[in-house]
């Protein structure tokens, strides 16, 4: 469920009127509901109520301060990837001892900062990272908690960008090799072994997959321990996934229940790393109709967002619902619904049915909270849209508009073009 509803023929958030935020903030914009967030959050967090358990946000689906910050005062952690993420993690008041930092290429001054944060451990995707980490937490005296992520080889039957935990993919150590990269990790004296880590994929819905990489681990972890390793942390990562059209993803507690049924016998802190399914379908993206395109062949309704506020579409060949804001007596037709951008693949929708709009009309696309401003990048010169926290009957802009002078802030012209 979901706090975007039609009252009277007009959609709300929460309490709140889309077509009153659009007329106060303009369009393109992304509206997000508190409520949402923080129910979203909740019923997560609490099918995993049994078990000793982390709930880190995936903060790349959506790293908005005041989004992070709902998340903190819920007592969440946060998944990051980058220092840009953790210094936003730290802005919004995380505890550092909540906080896990996954990614394939970590930078030494990245290592640095984490390690004087004292962040809770390093997801370490492969033998090289190890030899970095060691050297950095040398420098600065201290020892780096790890965790290793193995890739399990397990098809996620997903979109094969968002397929991570395959033998061909970037992401981890191949399972089979785990065993010796760890017996490296020992023999590192500025390293501690305290978990491990595992991730395989993005909008997920079925519930086998996660089962199969658990299994595995499980495994992994069990010879880890007869090693001597001191494992207490166990992290699935994320991928849950949602309904952006027909899909019938599990509830999170059925995914619960399996990965505990799953878990049994092994007494580990459970960390999980989830992002879309919490913020996925607590946004929108609102947007206004510019023009009515009729062609022989096709009709193109012309709106005034893009593949830049909004690339999954364009990247991914992804489903995103679009609906009117204010339900009118159009009758259906069948449209693409595309951006002003210079590029065949700035669309939101194709040969999509939907109810003929009028230019000037208002068109919210539906599950876009998660990858959807993070995406969201200056193409064409497009200032970036703001960000809306709704809280029942009121609406916080928690990210302005950018202005064009944003669009150039730190750009010079050098004295010899002068
Ligand atoms: N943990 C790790 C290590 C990840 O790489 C990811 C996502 C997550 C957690 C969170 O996954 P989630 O729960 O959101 O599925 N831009 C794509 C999705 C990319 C996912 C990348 N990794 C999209 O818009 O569909």
């Amino acid at each position: 469920m979901d706090y975007f509803e039609y009252r009277s023929g007009e959609l709300f958030a929460e309490g709140v009127p889309v077509r009153r935020i659009a007329r106060e903030v303009g369009t393109p914009a992304y509206i997000y509901s508190l409520a949402t967030l923080k129910r979203h959050y909740r019923v997560f967090d609490q099918a995993f109520a049994r078990l000793s358990h982390l709930v880190c946000f995936s903060m790349k689906s959506n790293s908005n301060l005041a989004v992070l910050r709902a998340f903190v005062k819920e007592g969440g952690g946060f998944d990051i990837v980058s220092a840009g993420e953790l210094f936003r993690a730290l802005k919004a008041g995380a505890d550092p001892k909540k906080i896990v930092f996954s990614g394939v290429g970590k930078k030494k001054a990245e290592i640095e900062y984490a390690l004087n944060a004292g962040i809770l451990m390093f997801n370490v995707e492969s033998e090289q990272e190890l030899t970095v980490l060691n050297e950095v937490a040398r420098g600065v005296e201290k020892k780096a908690p790890i965790s290793l992520r193995v890739n399990p080889d397990v098809d996620p039957k997903t979109h094969p960008y968002i397929s991570t935990g395959m033998k061909k993919s970037k992401f981890g150590i191949d399972i089979k090799r785990s065993l010796e990269v760890y017996k490296r990790a020992l023999s590192l004296t500025h390293l501690e072994v305290i978990g491990v880590d595992c991730h395989i994929g993005s909008q997920l819905t079925t519930i086998p997959p996660f089962v199969d990489a658990l299994s595995r681990v499980k495994v992994f972890v069990e010879a880890l321990r007869k090693e001597g390793a001191r494992i207490r942390y166990l992290d699935l990562g994320g991928g849950l996934g949602i309904r952006y059209k027909d899909e019938e993803p599990p509830h999170p507690e059925e995914y619960a229940g399996a990965l505990i049924q799953g878990l049994r016998g092994l007494d580990v802190t459970l960390i999980l790393e989830p992002g879309r399914v919490v913020v996925g379908n607590a946004g929108i993206l609102v947007t206004e109709v510019l023009y009515l395109k009729e062609g022989e062949e096709k009709t193109f309704v012309i709106v005034d967002g893009g593949m830049n506020d909004l690339i999954r579409p364009a990247l991914y060949g992804s489903y995103q619902a679009i609906r009117p804001v204010v339900e009118g007596k159009g009758e259906m037709i069948v449209a693409d619904v595309v951006g002003p951008i210079c590029e065949s693949g700035d669309f939101f929708a194709k040969d999509r049915e939907i109810p003929r709009p009028q230019e000037g009309d208002l068109l919210a696309v539906m599950s876009a909270g998660a990858y959807g401003f993070t995406m969201s990048s200056n193409y064409n010169s497009r200032p970036r849209a703001p960000e809306i926290l709704v809280d029942g009957d009121n609406f916080h802009v928690v990210r302005k508009r950018e202005s064009f002078e944003d669009l150039i802030s730190g750009e010079t012209i050098p004295p010899i073009l002068q």
